[in-house]
């Protein structure tokens, strides 16, 4: 006996079938089937056949792999009693709740008393579908590993693209070829992390960032992740991902994985970060104020670091409102007794010493200049050095002689009186004062991982934004330590990465818009000579590279040249200028022609800005055309360079390009398939380009 469902949208479906009662398989995932499509016919045309070495019938590949079943790979859910032994699921197909966008299916296993169900929704604007397993046992249960509902990866796909990092280096991408055997990937330090972000995309043969098929994957969770990618001996591949094994500290009668986003594209690469940036900017994230355009913002870390001072901080602040900036935001430093990082996390209260009036004159100033006030906390932490932590040593997490990182220890956030301290110590400091913006941030590791510190910090996050519904949040971690959908849910915005250095920048967040729009995205105007990196840019380069995202200034502004707080000014003046529609355009990777060209196309309805970054010397003397994407073959568009002042700067460049010295005027067609010839350039620079359909 047979049963199957199919969710769709216009771009994809997805079909799960029932055989015999047994556990659902994803039998096809892919193009849009049509509407009369028999699904009772594609079950059996899915199957695969049987020779010698293999089992009578092959075991399925099903939402949930099980042991019981011989399945020669691995399981979906590893499960013992409370007296450590193994649970060996074997599911029966109890019912199914259906929908025109959703599908619940229930199993059921009467003799380990299990019920397990997987749920799966479908998005028909942002082309998301969003899937999440439940496991209720009639006894309470030890749990291993459960993963959300398992698909099967293309067969016609040669290798895998996932996300590896570090601090300052996060969004570098790994290529994979597929062979027999897994590739796991697992985040054990109880954040995202990061070394190993959630996400996954699995192309098909020949696909590129602008064209082919491609299979996208996240997984919305700050906890840590595991990812499995296996092929089996058969040949055929499931994707697995769930929190990192291990995690869930006490036997329970119920689980829930965390939410696994997918989506299949027909334009490449592009087609999976599209589907993923619209759902997080239109889907996941909650703004305290839609309407309010998003404001450049001022960060004073790399400018004083823990050296407050209220003079100095007004002057800083004067100077960021007059080149563009709209919220200030006052870093790591204002609190206890914070001179350095050794001491004081938890001890929230305003360092009488560095402001013996409290935040309000600074905050007063602030406003006065047209800005609004942002400022940091590191809740989940505390520095053995504080009065919190001689008062509470029991709040800690682990164990008493466990390493620190960066002097502090991590806040089991699982206790109810931590979480009600923190809310009333961060409630007091926005209550008191006229603050629209919280840093968040998460410097160490966990001492072990546990999901429920995630969960523990998810509640916290929730009744704040409950109790100060104006507040937006940006998760940071150390820079990009925390990047993930699960965290957007709770914030609106994260602080991609450490580095301000531009050119680092420019591959961290090119690679992140494969996962992220450019609101949520963060980035900051460094100093001339970077920090992280000792490397010294351009001010124009640095200044470009934060317009393609969220914007914001991050150095001492009194460094400024003249010159340079023009072009900054300029610039921001611009982005303000474009950031109306920027808040709704796609991020499209485009395939350059050069390696040394980093390049993107943000795209909206009929308007457009590429952005091509200059990451390196070209082996070839001259430029290869850039290929746009994504436009009306038939229409015509406008398309002009947006600096052209920063020609002059390039003496070298000694030809008649035309965007030297005018707009063209030429077909879609031209642009996607020809591509613009851009004017020779040094490294380290950025052209942009804006275009307009006529
Ligand atoms: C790490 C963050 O990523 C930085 O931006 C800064 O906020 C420091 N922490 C402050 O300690």
């Amino acid at each position: 006996m047979i049963h199957c469902w199919r969710l769709d949208d216009a771009r994809q479906t997805l079909v799960l079938g029932v055989r015999d009662n047994h556990l659902a398989e994803a039998i096809y995932w892919g193009p849009r089937l049509p509407d009369d499509e028999n699904l009772e016919m594609l079950y059996g045309a899915h199957e695969i056949d049987v020779t010698g070495g293999m089992l009578d019938v092959n075991p399925e590949l099903s939402i949930c792999p099980e042991a019981t079943r011989t399945f020669p790979g691995q399981p979906g859910m590893v499960v013992r009693d409370e007296t450590g032994k193994s649970v060996l699921p074997a599911f029966s197909f109890e019912s199914v709740e259906q929908s025109e966008t959703a599908l619940t299916l229930t199993f059921t296993d009467a003799e380990n008393g299990l019920a397990y169900r997987a749920h799966f929704a479908i998005d028909p604007q942002t082309h998301l579908i969003t899937l999440w397993a439940e496991l209720e046992g009639t006894r309470a249960l030890n749990l291993h590993w459960l993963s959300a509902p398992v698909l099967p990866a293309p067969q016609l796909s040669d290798e895998m693209i996932d996300v590896a990092g570090r601090w300052c280096g996060e969004f570098q991408i790994n290529r994979t070829p597929w062979s027999a055997g897994m590739r796991t990937r697992e985040n054990r330090t109880g954040r995202t992390g990061h070394e190993h972000f959630p996400g996954l995309i699995v192309p098909c043969r020949g696909a590129t960032n602008t064209q082919g098929e491609a299979y996208g994957f996240h997984y919305g969770w700050s906890g840590g992740h595991k990812m499995v990618a296996e092929e089996l001996p058969d040949g055929r591949r499931q994707i697995q991902f769930g929190n990192a094994t291990q995690v869930e500290d006490e036997a329970r009668t119920l689980f829930k994985t965390a939410p696994l986003y997918v989506t299949y594209s027909n334009s490449g690469l592009n087609g999976c970060a599209v589907a993923f940036q619209r759902h997080v900017r239109d889907r996941l994230i909650t703004w305290p104020h839609p309407e309010r355009p998003r404001p450049v913002h001022y960060n004073c870390w790399e400018a004083i670091y823990f050296d407050h001072n209220l003079p100095e901080l007004k002057e800083i602040a004067t100077i960021a409102a007059g080149l563009g900036a709209e919220r200030f935001v006052l870093d790591d430093g204002w609190f206890g007794e914070r001179d350095d990082d050794t001491s004081s996390l938890a001890d929230w209260e305003v360092d009488p010493r560095k402001y013996p009036d409290g935040l309000t004159p600074l905050i007063d100033h602030v406003r006065g200049l047209g800005m609004v006030f942002g400022i940091w906390f590191e809740p989940e932490m505390i520095n053995p050095d504080s009065n919190i932590y001689r008062a509470h040593p029991e709040w800690a997490l682990g164990r008493e002689d466990q390493i620190l990182g960066r002097n502090q220890l991590v806040l089991n956030m699982a206790l109810p009186e931590v979480r009600e301290f923190l809310f009333e110590r961060i409630g007091k400091i926005l209550a008191d004062h006229d603050i629209d913006y919280v840093k968040w941030d998460h410097n160490r590791v966990l001492p072990t991982p546990d999901a429920d510190q995630t969960r523990g910090t998810y509640a916290l996050l929730d009744r704040l934004r409950t109790a100060f519904p104006d507040v937006e949040i940006e998760s940071c971690a150390s820079g990009g330590g925390r990047t993930d959908f699960g965290i957007l849910e709770h914030t609106q915005r994260v602080w991609l990465s450490d580095s301000n250095d531009a050119l680092e920048r420019l591959k961290i967040q090119h690679n992140a818009a494969l996962f992220l729009p450019q609101c949520v995205t963060g980035s900051h105007v460094g100093p001339r000579v970077c920090h992280t990196s000792g490397r010294v840019l351009d001010i124009r380069f640095r200044a470009w590279v934060a317009a393609q995202r969220h914007m914001g200034f991050e150095m001492d502004p009194r460094e400024l040249t003249d010159e340079e707080a023009d072009v900054l000014r300029r610039v921001t003046a611009w982005w303000k200028a474009n950031r109306g529609w920027m808040y709704h355009a796609d991020i499209l990777r485009l395939d350059a022609a050069d390696p040394a060209v980093v390049a993107e196309q943000h795209l909206h309805e009929d308007q457009f800005v590429v952005f091509a970054g200059k990451a390196d010397t070209s082996d070839q003397i001259s430029p290869r055309p850039l290929r746009f994407t994504g436009l009306n073959p038939d229409a015509m568009y406008r398309v002009d360079l947006v600096n052209r002042d920063e020609i002059a700067r390039v003496a070298l460049s000694r030809g008649r390009s035309m965007l030297k010295t005018g707009a063209m005027k030429v077909s879609g067609r031209y642009l996607m398939h020809h591509g613009v010839t851009l004017p020779w350039s040094f490294p380290e620079t950025m052209w942009v380009i804006e275009g307009h359909k006529i």
